[in-house]
């Protein structure tokens, strides 16, 4: 079996000598290197490199490497029957909750502002006590499986979690939520807001004004699923009014991010360069010899996100 791999992170030793520990007899090609007649039967991408231009009919499936598939789901250059499968690494998933533990904890401690009466100097004591995690109300959006991960961990660290999900899905120690009625429960009164939703037309831009203005006053809101999640206006509107104390964003409409956008330089915003949940190597490869033992014997593949006819 020919595999091309057309993502820089899995050009890794570590990664192909995991991948031929399970899958010993598979032949790898490093993108834009290809095999001389052109044929490979799977390919490992995140995003279609902009040179293949067309893909072989050899193919048999496409592996996303990442846990969101939107960007090789509206990629014209995938023919419709071929079937679509992404990587489930509980690895990355364990990192993005990390990321999320980060947002929740300094929005107990209001690090912004800590931050902020820092560099003025200003000496501001506590008006109170500190509020505790189980009073710190967490949203999460998305509940998949890195979002349930998320939730459950922030859960387990104490935080009192509501998620929210399109169908209703069950995640221990989390208050779950499903529908449109069910989202502004989830987030009401939410002093972190998590967005992990896959991007669809339906989730497109739902981090909005209205949602923002269901949280609690100075909510800390983190991006960590797709930039077009987000009505980038409504959030500079929210920071403004002090709805949204401050952000975290991983995820951007247009990546890199353009040197002169307005985000760079707002004081209450936190940049990271969609890094909050890397594949690794180990997770990345069982996760892709899985889908080729699925295959192999004729097995639907784990974790499709578009059947394709094989
Ligand atoms: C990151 O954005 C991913 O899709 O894994």
């Amino acid at each position: 079996m020919r595999i091309l791999l057309a993502d820089d992170l899995a050009f890794t030793d570590a990664f192909e000598a995991a991948l031929r520990a399970r899958e010993p007899d598979v032949e790898l090609y490093r993108w834009p290197s290809l095999p001389d007649d052109g044929h490979f039967d799977v390919l490992l991408a995140w995003c279609l490199p902009d040179g293949l231009r067309r893909l072989p009919d050899s193919l048999a499936f496409v592996f996303c490497f990442g846990a969101g598939a939107d960007q090789l789901l509206s990629d014209p250059r995938i023919p419709s029957h071929v079937p679509i499968a992404r990587l489930v690494d509980e690895n990355q998933a364990a990192q993005i909750a990390d990321y999320a533990a980060h947002v929740g904890f300094a929005r107990l401690l209001d690090q912004v502002t800590v931050k902020e009466d820092q560099a003025r100097a200003l000496w501001s004591e506590a008006d109170g006590p500190r509020r505790t995690r189980d009073q710190l109300r967490v949203a999460v959006l998305g509940l998949g499986h890195i979002g349930a991960r998320v939730a459950s961990e922030l859960a387990r660290l104490g935080f009192s979690v509501q998620g929210w999900s399109r169908s209703h899905k069950s995640v221990p120690g989390v208050e779950t939520f499903a529908g449109e009625d069910g989202l502004v429960t989830a987030v009401e009164a939410a002093d972190v807001l998590i967005n992990l939703l896959p991007l669809t037309a339906e989730t497109e831009d739902i981090l909005s004004q209205k949602l923002f203005a269901r949280l609690s006053s100075g909510a800390y809101v983190a991006n960590l699923g797709r930039g077009g999640h987000l009505d980038e206006a409504a959030l500079l509107g929210a920071l403004e009014s002090g709805r949204v104390g401050a952000a975290w964003l991983d995820a951007f409409r247009q990546e890199p991010l353009a040197p002169d956008h307005r985000f760079w330089s707002h004081p209450r915003i936190t940049i990271t360069p969609h890094l909050a949940g890397i594949p690794t190597a180990s997770g990345a490869a069982n996760s892709l010899a899985d889908c080729i033992d699925a295959f192999r014997r004729g097995f639907p593949l784990p974790n499709l996100v578009r059947p394709g006819r094989i």
